[in-house]
């Protein structure tokens, strides 16, 4: 399995007081050094962590792929084309909300999404889906022009966290159903939200044959405030067995 590193919570830090440190770039090079697959980051509407400039920085230094999370806005959008990023994963947002709470209602958006997708798809970026597993989202992603799900996996990560193994057992077989569906549309699929040091071993164990990436940002910033984010990242990449 691939790791994509989430570095919005580094921004995070930063802007708490609206300094200079620490540098969203410097964690994505030593990130990008310690192994990682990917850069993934979301620039939020209220920008409230990762800024315009963040993404024009790592963008122009980082070699490995840029993952640019966003919400389906017009706004975005212009971002996105000027920018190419690798790949562009849309996902819900609310200002209120802490983090990405539940998946794109793709289904709802169908129509919107086709057409937003167009142009996305055209300046050669691949397009990828936040989306909850459930078979008629999937299904949807690949009739509005998606390449790619992200299968969210905040519920399983609840539930391990909340000791009820049978229920994280029966989310990540919903999950492997979802990840199944969308491999044989020919879509491809990523994974993330929630997972942690703890939490994704049993994950990876049940979901390798179907997942090939997973996007990780809270838990690996976290560890790096301890360890180092050479040492955080190095640490999940053993965990998902590479
Ligand atoms: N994938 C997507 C689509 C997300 O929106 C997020 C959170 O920004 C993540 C992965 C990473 O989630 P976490 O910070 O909980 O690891």
């Amino acid at each position: 399995m691939r790791l994509g590193v989430n570095i919005d919570h580094v921004a995070t830090i930063r802007e708490a007081r609206k300094t200079f440190e620490p540098s969203p770039l410097f964690a994505a090079l030593i990130a990008q050094q310690a192994g990682a697959d990917q850069i993934t980051l979301h620039l939020r509407e209220d920008r409230r962590h990762i800024q315009d400039r963040d993404l024009e920085l790592i963008k122009s230094s980082v070699h490995i792929p840029i993952n640019l999370e966003m919400a389906p806005t017009e706004e975005m959008r212009d971002i996105a084309l000027k920018l190419v990023p690798h790949r562009v994963t849309l996902v819900p947002e609310r200002r209120e909300e802490i983090t990405t709470e539940g998946g794109l209602d793709v289904v709802k958006l169908s129509s919107y999404l086709k057409e937003f997708i167009r142009p996305i798809r055209e300046a050669d970026i691949e397009v990828s889906l936040f989306v909850e597993p459930e078979e008629e989202q999937i299904e949807v992603s690949k009739e509005v022009g998606a390449n790619a799900v992200e299968l969210h996996t905040g519920r399983y990560a609840n539930l391990y966290n909340e000791h009820d193994m049978e229920g994280a057992m029966r989310e990540l077989q919903r999950l492997a159903r979802a990840g199944s569906v969308a491999k044989l549309l020919g879509l491809r699929v990523y994974a993330g939200h929630g997972l942690t040091y703890w939490n994704v071993s049993m994950l990876v164990e049940h979901l390798k044959d179907v997942v090939e990436e997973l996007n990780v940002g809270h838990s690996i910033v976290s560890n790096a405030l301890i360890w180092g984010m050479e040492r955080a990242v190095k640490e999940f990449l053993k965990l998902i067995g590479r």
